[in-house]
């Protein structure tokens, strides 16, 4: 089984998603990271030099790769916006949405160095966080409150997958 940990930029993807991985002691894939070990560049550099959609397809890529694999994936803030790549994620195990409010995301991102924080003001990321978030809901099977601690959002997920009660 594998679960997805999508959401926007800043939400907690990659830390939560480590943390749920030790958890349930399974292997724990930062979708981000695969894309840049098989590139051999950066994200930043992906974009700088081949443009946006050229790092979606590696995205696409890097979705149909790690359907073989079980276990934690955390997603870039874009990963499960083309159907194509949700259907996939889907077939393969559940999405789960990290649900956070833009302004804690932005305090998280406003100074790194992502490609699409650099190229938009903080009212364009707050529109694209209000956009996305209607695909993200689409698309997820099920949405967890990641708004608190790292801990409390691995509690609040085995929680809404039915892996934990809340109790424990
Ligand atoms: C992106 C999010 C980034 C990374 C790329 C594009 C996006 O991942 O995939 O910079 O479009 O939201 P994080 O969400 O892990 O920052």
């Amino acid at each position: 089984m594998t679960i997805y940990l999508c959401g926007f930029m800043g939400c907690g993807k990659s830390t939560i998603g480590e943390k749920l991985a030790q958890k349930l002691n399974c292997n724990f894939i930062d979708m981000d990271d695969y894309i840049e070990q098989q590139a051999g560049m950066t994200i930043p550099e992906i974009f700088e030099k081949f443009g946006e959609p050229y790092f979606r397809d590696l995205e696409t890529q890097a979705v149909r790769d790690l359907a073989q694999r079980s276990g934690v994936i955390s997603c870039g803030g874009g990963a499960m916006l083309r159907d194509v790549n949700a259907e996939i994620a889907r077939k393969n195990g559940f999405i789960v949405l990290l649900d956070v409010p833009f302004r804690t995301c932005w305090y998280r991102i406003a100074d790194s160095d992502r490609p699409i924080v650099k190229k938009n003001t903080r009212q364009q990321l707050e529109e694209l966080y209000h956009e996305r978030y209607v695909i993200y809901q689409k698309h997820a099977t099920h949405i967890a409150d990641a708004s608190h601690s790292p801990t409390a959002a691995v509690s609040e997920i085995l929680n809404v997958l039915g892996l934990e009660s809340k109790e424990n």
